[in-house]
């Protein structure tokens, strides 16, 4: 048998040489990049390009000819060869042996929605491993997204300590990365830093709300710090909903490896045999400016990623900050009243409607138990939707169905379905803990949450997908020896859900949400039609957290509501901040005067009239909150016949320099007509050129004179085309 065995690997690598001798080269292009990858005289596969798009085909074969033999840059290093920094993948094989090789074996490419696929197949010459890279190049979006396959034929399962989703090489002058990072209300804050020798790691072990601290993407500047409209800059984000980890290395030689992955911290994950181990996909672009990058995301996510990311949006008034747990059916009506009174689409009532040996009347019991609280709604769901529907608006729900609060009857009867150690206290995070989505039987539970609340209530319209707290007390009864896979069965065991959901009810629009935006990435996305950004809606905040977001998420896919934080703020003022992401309310129109309602209307109306513009058009950033004491978007309908410029003073000096803001995006040569919207009854614009027309020439190259020094002030422009 071990005979066979050695015949057979011989046989292998003499067949993997004859492939090395024809130096394959794999071209995966867009219409603006090009990665090049190529077959060494070792069998080996290298990166021999990442940049602009080569235009001859003939140099693609130069670069080969220059490169040929070299080695570097290999595309799936693995641990224990010749390579002397961070690996892609890490394996300890059945006899204890940790190294990895892998040869090219075979490629294939084939079209799919808006892109081509290509599939790489690579494999050790000493043990029967595979790993299979797949590439997905979208030419007119110019994004690459790269996942990768591991999968083993040894006896017992191996053990993976590295499962890289790709790695990206760059050999510039310098590099500069941008991160953003925070915490609750405080997310996706920006900050630069240059990269020297060594190694950069952006990386969370919060398992669930996984992104509190930091968010799955990054920009890289090469060559130079990252700037709007100039330099390469590589823009990427991992579609996992988990703990991630980029790495950063520069080696001796000032090249650069970004490895983005899911993070290996307390996941020595065992494989069986024949079960392919699946990284998540890493997304990227590169572009000349991060607004052109921003916009290739952006388009990308709408055409292929984002669940629903064609469609239109729903306006929404919530309750959760105007009642908290404090409510009943009659308040609650009362409130989808005011939604109609204010013109938005829908209703969603937030958490606190459930539990009832353990009512849900804080954070502190109830989760798991959803069951409508019969002293709060003693009609239950159904007269909520009833109620709505005589409203003329929709209803929306929420739920937190990963969680359980230690306080519940599910923990009672199950709590063998928990995330918590058999043998130390437990702690808490909002005194709550995590259900053990690694196991079937409690994935089939959550499922069934969802499946019997639209059952029995088949006009719920939307879902709001909480989830408050990272995985805690990590240990998975269900495991029990196989603890390593735990953070990542999690993940996948959610995706399962999410999965069955999306085939059983395609047409529910949700919003993922994490206690803020601690869940933020585009494989949650292909099941969510968009995500709750942050909970702190101070607007002057917001304008930072919007525009973090805004490098890598199209407007529709965030949500922006109206709410009472910051009151120095006009309603106005709020209310175009929210406007420029997908706009709803969080407020009771009690506390508004008669002219704000009558202004929340008008801008409800008018943000419904702009989706097209808003939601679906190019963005372009204009003038950071970051570098200056104000902000300034625009954006630009598909046909470059309308456009909307939001335009914010936050606190700008006294008698400071104001610059005119020169759009962008417009056709040069189409006159636009400049009309300031969302006026407060009884105001009317001060801007001189309001009413007037001009070519978007100029409007891009002098620009208008739209700024003050008046601290939260706001204006919001549309820009029609004139035949
Ligand atoms: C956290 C969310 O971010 C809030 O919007 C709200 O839904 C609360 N959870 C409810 O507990």
């Amino acid at each position: 048998m071990k005979h066979f065995i050695l015949t057979l690997l011989c046989l292998l690598s003499v067949a993997l040489k004859s492939v090395a001798g024809e130096q394959k080269i794999i071209r995966i292009s867009t219409n603006q990049i090009d990665l090049i990858l190529q077959v060494a005289d070792n069998g080996r596969l290298y990166q021999t390009y990442l940049g602009d798009k080569l235009l001859h085909e003939t140099d693609v074969k130069a670069l080969a000819d220059n490169k040929a033999g070299q080695q570097g840059w290999e595309v799936y290093s693995g641990s224990g060869n010749e390579d002397y920094f961070e690996p892609a993948i890490a394996v300890t094989h059945n006899d204890g042996n940790p190294s990895t090789w892998l040869y090219y074996v075979s490629s294939s490419s084939h079209a799919v929605e808006g892109g081509v696929q290509t599939d790489i197949t690579l494999r050790d010459n000493r043990y029967p491993v595979d790993v299979v890279l797949h590439y997905v190049a979208y030419p007119a979006e110019n994004v690459i997204k790269t996942w990768s396959e591991i999968s083993h034929r040894e006896k017992k399962p191996i053990s993976l300590s590295r499962y890289a989703s790709t790695m990206l090489y760059f050999c510039r002058s310098a590099y500069y990365l941008t991160e953003f990072s925070g915490d609750w209300a405080k997310e996706v804050q920006m900050s630069s830093q240059q990269l020297h020798y060594g190694k950069k790691i952006i990386d969370t072990k919060l398992g669930s709300r996984s992104a509190m601290h930091v968010s799955p993407f990054f920009l890289l500047g090469l060559g130079e710090p990252v700037s709007e409209s100039e330099g390469d800059v590589l823009i990427g984000t991992l579609g996992w909903t988990g703990n991630f980890r980029f790495t950063f290395e520069v080696d001796n030689l000032g090249n650069l490896r970004v490895i983005p992955a899911i993070n290996p911290y307390a996941s020595s994950y065992e494989l069986e045999k024949d079960v392919p181990f699946i990284t998540p996909e890493f997304i990227f672009t590169l572009s000349k400016g991060a607004g052109e990058g921003s916009r290739n995301l952006q388009e990308w996510a709408r055409n292929y990623q984002l669940k629903e990311g064609k469609s239109p949006r729903m306006s929404l008034l919530n309750n959760w900050e105007n009642t908290y747990f404090d409510f009943n059916q009659e308040k609650l009506v009362g409130l989808m009243k005011e939604a109609k009174d204010l013109g938005v689409d829908m209703f969603l009532l937030d958490d606190g409607w459930f539990g009832n040996k353990y009512p849900r009347n804080n954070d502190q019991a109830g989760l798991g138990d959803w069951d409508e609280n019969q002293a709060k709604l003693p009609d239950g769901l159904s007269a909520l939707t009833k109620a709505a529907g005589e409203s003329c608006v929709k209803f929306g729900l929420w739920i937190e169905p990963e969680m359980v609060n230690p306080k519940s009857e599910l923990f009672e009867k199950h709590p063998e379905w928990v995330i918590h150690y058999p043998n130390r206290d437990a702690y808490y995070f909002r005194n709550q803990l995590v259900l053990d989505l690694s196991n079937p039987e409690v994935q089939d539970y959550v499922y069934g949450i969802i499946d019997r609340l639209l059952k029995e209530n088949p006009d719920i319209a939307y879902f709001k997908w909480d989830c408050n707290s990272p995985i805690t007390n990590i240990y998975s009864p269900y495991l029990k020896t196989k603890q390593g896979n735990l953070y990542i069965d999690f993940v996948r065991g959610l995706y399962r859900v999410l999965k069955r959901l999306q085939e059983n009810y395609p047409d529910i629009p949700m919003m993922l949400c994490s206690g803020g935006g601690g869940r933020c990435d585009y494989e949650a996305l292909k099941y969510f039609t968009e995500f709750w950004c942050s909970d702190n809606t101070d607007p002057v905040e917001r304008i930072f957290i919007q525009w973090g977001f805004s490098h890598i998420f199209p407007a529709k896919a965030m949500c922006a509501h109206v709410t009472n934080w910051n009151r120095s703020a006009s309603v106005k003022f709020r209310t175009d901040v929210a406007s420029m992401c997908k706009l709803g309310f969080d407020i009771g129109l009690k506390d508004l005067t008669d002219d704000e309602i009558a202004y929340c209307r008008l801008a409800v109306s008018n943000w419904e009239r702009l989706q097209p513009v808003i939601m679906d058009g190019e963005q372009y950033r204009l003038v950071s909150p970051y570098e200056t004491n104000h902000m300034a978007v625009n954006y630009v309908g598909k046909d470059k016949r309308a456009a909307v410029l939001f335009v914010y003073d936050i606190y700008p000096r006294y008698q400071e320099k104001l610059l005119p803001v020169k759009l962008q995006g417009l056709d040069p040569d189409k006159r636009y007509k400049v009309e300031e919207i969302n006026l407060m009854p009884g105001t009317s614009s001060g801007l001189r050129t309001n009413g007037k027309v001009f070519s978007g020439d100029y409007l891009m190259k002098v620009g208008l004179d739209v700024f003050e020094c008046r601290q939260l002030h706001s204006r919001v422009i549309e820009l029609t085309v004139q035949e």
